[in-house]
């Protein structure tokens, strides 16, 4: 694994050696004498490793080290220090040195920690690729998901998608697993081929067996003609199977049929259809309890939940709601030929803090009204919804945030003392205001105070 190292030494005899043991290996070298050279000669090159000395005149090793943790996170850097010194490769260690050598070192322990250091160069590097593809690609998704949950997400569906493996993607209502489903598609090579979605609660059962399957003529009265089903017309392409959790015993026996042999009639024909399709499959029910009351296959679920993408809801990643609150916003601003500077703290604050129970899509929503009801250019706390703003929800959320430890004298007590904080800075320190917002007397104030060891300034 050949790779490009820049190595810093004010001593000309050591670089020499250095460069011919290192060239020998294979690597490409720049050797300098003069670190700031070094540094300049990292804005203008490709290098994968740095290498430096620690003890030199003008610039130190741990300047350098500085400034590469600072401009170029990703390379790692080896110090050099002389024997003795160890303090200093300690301290170059703790502030994020890759490794350290103490001179004199043999041939073997350079090569080796220098190896080290190019493959995680390497990881690095990969890693970083593989971020910018991810963006780019969910870029044009338009996903947004920085909470770690959601970067899971993005990451599974990253994995999932090159294979033909079925998904089943799993959701409270509006958690967006359409949006995974089609992201799925567009991200297989079969992007280029049809996407079609089945709901299929929203058909009665024989409706939707010849919706999905097809029918020949003159099957049923009204089949005047030949009709494609949705297997055929995903032929090359991925069925989306939504709502999967509403289909009926009678259907999760011929979905399985399907599944298993790749091929299926027409309602009403006797010739197999082949089909070269990938199932998504998508649902807000609990298909493990489904199966355990035995309303759904569990053969089926086997079968479909061959790579399972569970969908947080909203409230359990509060992280992104700024980020699809931004986004939403951008979005019917663009959509209403209107310009908004962005959220009010207060309102921003109250969106933080609900519930979400309808998820993504009701986020969507309230920032669509907003954005249609509101003058001026910034959203405010006034142009939320009341639901949005109830005070039962926010006490929800509140007790969702609680640790899980459930001492109820203890959890109380804490939940008083944090209250009562609150009071106290809102109040601005004057105890009198702070009672009044508390609703209780100055005393009781003054007492509860002691008991917390508050400090009211
Ligand atoms: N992470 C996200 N980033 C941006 N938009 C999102 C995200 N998740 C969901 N949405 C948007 O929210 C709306 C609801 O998403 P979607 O229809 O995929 O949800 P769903 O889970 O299929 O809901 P349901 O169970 O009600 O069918 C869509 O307009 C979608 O584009
Ligand atoms: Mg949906």
């Amino acid at each position: 694994m050949p790779g490009n190292i820049l190595i810093m030494d004010d001593e000309q005899n050591y670089l020499l050696v250095l460069d011919a043991i290192l060239s020998d290996a294979g690597y490409k070298v720049t050797p300098l004498s003069d670190p700031e050279m070094g540094l300049a000669f990292l804005e203008e090159s490709e290098v994968d490793v740095v290498v430096t000395d620690m003890k030199m005149p003008k610039f130190t090793g741990k300047d350098v080290l500085d400034h590469v943790k600072k401009h170029y996170p990703h390379i790692p850097v080896l110090i050099m220090t002389a024997f003795g010194s160890i303090e200093a490769a300690v301290e170059a260690m703790r502030t994020g040195a890759f490794d350290y050598i103490t001179k004199p070192f043999s041939n073997e322990e350079l090569l080796l920690s220098l190896s080290k250091a190019m493959q995680y160069a390497r990881a690095q590097q990969e890693n970083m690729q593989l971020r910018r593809q991810i963006q780019e690609r969910f870029g044009t998704n338009n996903i947004i998901g920085r909470d770690k949950s959601m970067r899971h997400v993005l990451d599974m569906v990253h994995r999932a998608a090159p294979s033909r493996s079925t998904v089943l993607v799993t959701g409270e209502s509006g958690t967006g697993k359409e949006l995974i489903a089609k992201a799925i598609h567009n991200e297989s090579p079969r992007k280029d081929g049809p996407f079609v979605s089945v709901n299929c609660m929203a058909l009665n059962p024989g409706v939707l067996e010849s919706e999905l399957f097809g029918h020949e003529k003159g099957s049923f009265t009204g089949a005047v003609s030949r009709r494609r089903g949705r297997f055929e017309l995903a032929d090359k392409g991925t069925l989306f199977l939504d709502e999967i959790g509403e289909l009926s015993q009678d259907l999760q026996v011929k979905l399985l049929r399907v599944l298993q042999e790749r091929r299926f009639e027409r309602v009403g024909g006797t010739e197999a259809v082949e089909v070269d399709i990938r199932i998504v499959a998508a649902t807000n029910r609990d298909l493990t309890k489904a199966v355990a009351d035995g309303s759904f296959r569990e053969d089926l679920f086997y079968r479909l939940n061959v790579v399972s993408i569970p969908l947080p809801p909203l409230r359990e990643r509060r992280e992104d709601i700024p980020f699809l609150a931004a986004h939403f916003l951008d979005k019917f601003a663009k959509e209403n030929s209107r310009e908004f500077k962005g959220f009010s703290p207060s309102a921003m604050d109250y969106l933080s803090a609900y519930e979400w129970p309808g998820n993504v899509r009701q986020l969507e929503n309230v920032i669509e009204r907003c954005v249609v009801l509101s003058s001026t250019d910034t959203i405010d706390a006034d142009d939320l919804p009341p639901e949005i703003k109830d005070e039962e929800s926010q006490f929800k959320s509140a007790v969702d945030l609680l640790p899980t430890k459930l001492d109820l004298s203890e959890t109380l007590e804490k939940i008083e003392a944090a209250v009562i904080r609150r009071a106290l800075v809102k109040a601005d320190f004057i105890q009198v205001k702070a009672a009044e917002l508390l609703n209780i007397s100055k005393s009781l104030l003054q007492y509860k105070l002691k008991k917390y060891t508050i400090s009211a300034k």
